[in-house]
């Protein structure tokens, strides 16, 4: 019997469990938190898959391509709205509850650059939870082994490839073949959607155990976090049910970043909301749902509507602040359609995973989406898979830059930096001196923690990837390169004018 370690337990490492179970293995799942501690638990808007008539894959995947900015793989788009329907089957079968309509379809949201109303959603804005809680009780129903509270020091590697994982604590766990699932690295930032446990654990793991990564220049920042309090995503669903961003003069912007307005990309929104920003001494803009009121903000974004009036903010009578904020690394450790890395007996699903599903920005609620596809598939491949090859491991470095006199390490410091100056818009300057720093904090070494490491090691990757490509695409915006795939409107930020990072409105919303 082919035993499997997961390491990571949202809706990838629980999908991937499952799937491997149920085609014989015999799988431990390893978590750093409680199980269901994980970006999943957060997740809003929900999970985008075609299951209505009115609707085809073909269009998903249109939409899907066009956000990707063309650096797509078309195979795993194919794969991904192909198998989606399934996939949501298998969701409801398993026990989570989408919300319906008065006729019992499924209720549809719609999300920006989406053709069509194709979200399916839980509990209003709780689709992540209800998911976390559903497969939670599956695995456990299973009898799947859950090793909670375990932090991921490393791969162990057995004549190069993946033999189990060792923890922080020197702890090792043998395994047949390891399953990555811990989710992306949104703690990179200063300001970030992500809960404090997004270090990047599984990529910086695959990294040292010699897996290629790739897209890390591809992180996604969201146009909507609240600005007041502990940071808190406001879903994109309450721009697609009406709500519309302003300016401090009530102003109503985002048309002339792009003709979609509120609803166009991800990170054209984003980069209309820093600039309109910057034009107002870095205080946040405003989202205005209070055309929707209060009775049918309660009942569809329930989450948001019980965050927005704990900060003391009545969001049917007047807008609320918000600020963009990192949010999804589309890049990650790069597998085959079955989650296979290039180490192996090593496979790496969910944000993790480069699968190439997103190519260069990840169209709204395709995450949940391509957990659950990609999972099954890198559970039922684990199971099928034997004698794994011998490969030589090839460790990945990122270029060498110049030192410089950097400050004491602090993860603040590291996050700071990388809202500076590898965030929402990024220049050849900047990078530099972004990469000297990163390289001066690994060069010093010294007693940090695993997560910082972590940290650290992805930082330096993402910044290299960042570095290297020179134009802009998706969620990878250089003021000082070319332009022109992102939106006919998406006009240039200058750096002197970049969003307030170091400049909050709300200092106590935004230090992290
Ligand atoms: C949101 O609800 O706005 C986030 C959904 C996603 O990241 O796809």
């Amino acid at each position: 019997m082919t035993t499997v370690v997961v390491v990571g337990s949202g809706i990838a490492g629980l999908t991937a469990a499952l799937h491997a179970v149920e085609n014989g293995c015999r799988v431990t799942v390893v978590t750093k938190g409680a199980l269901p501690d994980t970006n999943t638990r957060w997740a809003q808007g929900g999970i985008a898959a075609v299951t209505h008539s009115a609707d085809t894959v073909a269009s998903h995947a249109a939409d899907t391509l066009t956000a990707g900015g063309g650096l797509n793989d078309t195979a795993a788009v194919d794969v991904l709205v192909g198998e989606g329907p399934a996939r949501i089957a298998e969701l409801v079968d398993r026990g989570v509850v989408f919300d319906r309509d008065a006729d019992g379809d499924f209720s549809r949201g719609l999300e920006a650059a989406h053709a069509v109303a194709r979200v399916l959603h839980a509990g209003g804005d709780a689709t992540g939870a209800a998911i976390q809680a559903a497969l939670g009780d599956a695995v456990r129903a299973a009898g799947i082994r859950v090793r909670e509270h375990a932090l991921l020091r490393d791969v162990v590697l057995v004549d190069g490839r993946a033999g189990g994982i060792e923890l922080a604590d020197g702890e090792t766990i043998l395994a047949d073949a390891v399953i990555l699932a811990t989710g992306g690295a949104g703690q990179l930032y200063a300001h970030t959607t992500n809960p404090l446990g997004a270090t990047g654990d599984g990529i910086a793991a695959a990294i040292r155990a010699g897996a290629a990564v790739a897209d890390l220049e591809f992180v996604q920042f969201h146009p909507t976090a609240l600005a007041v309090g502990a940071p808190f995503l406001v879903s994109e669903a309450v721009r697609g049910e009406g709500a519309t961003l302003v300016d401090d003069a009530g102003r109503r912007f985002a048309f002339e970043a792009h003709p979609d307005g509120e609803l166009a990309p991800r990170d054209v929104v984003a980069r209309s909301n820093a600039r309109a920003m910057a034009a107002q001494d870095g205080r946040p803009v405003r989202l205005d749902a209070t055309v929707l009121g209060a009775e049918r903000l309660a009942q569809r974004f329930p989450t948001i509507d019980a965050a927005v009036r704990a900060r003391g903010l009545d969001w049917a009578r007047e807008p609320i602040p918000v600020t963009p904020a990192a949010h999804y690394l589309m890049g990650g450790v790069v597998t085959d359609l079955d989650g296979r890395t290039t180490v192996p007996g090593l496979y790496a699903v969910g944000e993790t995973a480069r699968t190439g599903v997103h190519g260069a920005n990840r169209l709204a609620s395709n995450s949940l989406l391509e957990a659950a596809v990609f999972g099954a598939r890198a559970g039922e491949a684990v199971a099928r898979d034997r004698g794994w090859p011998v490969a030589p491991v090839r460790r990945a470095a990122p270029a060498p830059a110049a030192a410089v006199d950097a400050p004491p390490f602090a993860r603040a410091a590291l996050q700071r930096l990388m809202w500076a100056d590898a965030g929402l818009v990024r220049e050849a300057a900047g990078l530099d001196r972004a990469a000297a720093t990163l390289a001066a904090w690994s060069a010093r070494g010294g007693a940090r923690e695993v997560e910082d490491d972590n940290l650290l090691l992805v930082a330096r990757h993402v910044v290299d990837a960042a570095r290297r490509r020179t134009a802009s695409v998706g969620a990878h915006f250089r003021s000082d390169g070319q332009h022109g795939t992102s939106g006919p409107h998406d006009t240039d930020i200058a750096l002197a004018a970049a969003p307030a990072a170091s400049t909050p409105a709300h200092p106590e919303a935004l230090a992290c």
